[in-house]
């Protein structure tokens, strides 16, 4: 199988969980967009969903594919959602945001019931942040709330350098419209710590650290797809 058979293999497996009348949050990514196609599919066999998209890119394809789609104004309770990783390790706990949708992505993710992850197996991580990951500021103050996550990564002992995202000669600018750090730590032996730290800088508005959301991960490899449950989740 090479990397996007797994990753359809891996959105395919996400798909059986899916049933008539969910409310679904549509994740964002390259194995996202398979789950996107191959939802499409069912709903044109007839399958009842809607959908709460995590990003105008996923919200355009569910549009093209003709995925019936909703808000969390209108629903602000979902049943599952299917998203990607960059990174995940033996706990479920994410690094997400490799596409800059991570502050969409966590707050659909939130307003689910349950998070199912679809990755191949190359996103399986022992530590956490080989993955650059990506935090989301405001950008007033953008050299104040940089220096405020260089000292908090220097308190936690992490190391490394943490960088404005680009596109091409602008800065990337997220859905939200904020901006995005890149910080390349290397590995994160304390998520939680990292997580709440970076969450007391005001100028921070979320950060990729995905801790207790995800409920499951569908992974494929060489030698098939495993699903993975998160040791302390009740599904
Ligand atoms: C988008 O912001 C991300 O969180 C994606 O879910 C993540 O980057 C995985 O993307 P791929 O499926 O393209 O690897």
């Amino acid at each position: 199988m090479n990397t996007r058979t797994r990753k359809i293999e891996a959105a395919r497996i996400a798909l059986s969980h899916v049933e008539n009348g969910m409310r679904l949050g549509i994740g964002t990514g390259s194995t996202a967009e398979e789950f996107v196609r191959l939802l499409a599919d069912r709903v044109r066999s007839g399958l009842k969903v809607i959908g709460v998209p995590t990003s105008k890119r996923t919200a355009t394809l569910c549009e093209e594919l003709g995925i019936p789609l909703t808000t969390l104004e209108e629903t602000p309770e979902l049943d599952l959602t299917i998203d990607g990783a960059d990174e995940i390790d033996p706990e479920l706990t994410l690094i997400k945001g490799g596409g800059g949708a991570l502050m969409r992505e966590k707050i659909v993710a939130a307003a689910s019931l349950r998070m199912i992850v679809i990755a191949d197996d190359t996103k399986l991580v022992d530590v956490l942040g080989k993955f650059p990951l990506p935090i989301e500021v405001d950008g007033f103050g953008l050299a104040a709330t940089k220096l405020a996550v260089e000292k908090i990564a220097k308190r936690l002992g992490l190391k490394g350098s943490i960088r404005l995202r680009v596109d091409g000669s602008q800065p990337f600018v997220t859905d939200g419209g904020h901006l995005l750090l890149d910080a390349s730590f290397g590995r994160i032996h304390d998520a939680r710590a990292l997580s709440g730290a970076l969450l007391s800088i005001p100028g921070v508005i979320e950060h990729g650290l995905f801790l207790d959301m995800a409920s499951a991960a569908v992974i494929a490899g060489a030698d098939g797809v495993k699903t993975v449950f998160r040791p302390s989740s009740t599904e």
